[in-house]
């Protein structure tokens, strides 16, 4: 049993906390009480087999209105967001990178970008300083005036969703699968870009079935999904003994 001091400091570290959550989709329950909490300046790691849930959590703790919220609540620096449209989730430093970012034609990139930053309350001068800046950390410079994402090759969507998330500062971060579709050389300067974005403070939690990225990007905590909850949760050592023998090697 936890002293309440303790108990007190947990939460007041934890800027994401997801309490006993129960998500449906298209009328089947998909979540079947989760419990996470993520931490300011920290990266996390979500992992899970295929099917497990990953996306449908990420996309329920965004406000996507597929997604069902039953049971359970989300807090985000202690208030309930739990039934909270996604703009206003968003306006709160809430970030979802997809893993399938749209391709959205007529709508080029930069402008996309400053839109986005604009809804935010970022000036038009700040914009105009940190573009550049983002874009180049990315290696970016050549698509700004492409349309979003569109003929982008799986590399360049991944980079332009942390683009985003590099100008809008969030709070808490959802980077949903940002390796896959990525080849070598893109994995490591995605990492860094990432660690980046923990250093300056965001709670980071990149969810992947694929250890790979988290060798240059190690995470604070991992969490495991399967059958709809957390099912293990540790240090950077579970990513590891995924790695060597798979979901099943860590099943208790
Ligand atoms: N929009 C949807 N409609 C119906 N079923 C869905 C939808 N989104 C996800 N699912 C189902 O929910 C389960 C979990 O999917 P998902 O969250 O994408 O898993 P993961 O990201 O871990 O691979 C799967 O069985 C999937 O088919
Ligand atoms: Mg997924």
């Amino acid at each position: 049993m936890k002293k309440w001091t303790e108990t007190v400091t947990f939460f007041a570290m934890a800027i994401l906390e997801i309490r006993d959550l129960y998500v449906s989709v298209g009328g089947t329950q998909i979540l079947k009480g989760v419990d996470l909490a993520l931490e300011e300046g920290k990266v996390h790691a979500l992992m899970g087999p295929n099917g497990s849930g990953k996306s449908t959590l990420a996309f329920a703790v965004a406000g996507h209105p597929a997604y069902r919220i039953e049971r359970g609540k989300i807090l985000l620096s202690g208030v309930d967001i739990t039934h909270l449209p996604p703009n206003e989730r968003a306006k709160k430093g809430l970030f979802l990178a997809f893993q399938y970012p749209p391709e959205v034609e007529g709508v080029r990139l930069r402008e996309f970008m400053r839109i986005a930053c604009d809804g935010q309350g970022t000036g038009f001068c700040e914009f105009k300083d940190a573009y550049p800046q983002a874009a180049k950390r990315l290696a970016m410079e050549e698509l700004a005036d492409r349309e979003l994402n569109v003929g982008f090759s799986g590399g360049e969507k991944k980079r332009s969703e942390l683009l985003q998330a590099w100008l809008l500062k969030p709070k808490v971060a959802l980077l949903d699968e940002p390796d896959s579709g990525v080849d070598v050389d893109a994995v490591r300067l995605i990492a860094d870009a990432i660690r980046e974005l923990a250093e300056s403070g965001a709670a980071v939690l990149i969810i992947t079935h694929y250890p790979r990225i988290l060798e240059h990007v190690p995470p604070a905590r991992v969490f495991v999904l399967e059958e709809g909850r957390i099912s293990q949760e540790g240090g950077p050592e579970l990513a590891q003994a995924i790695e060597a023998g798979g979901f099943k090697a860590v099943r208790r």
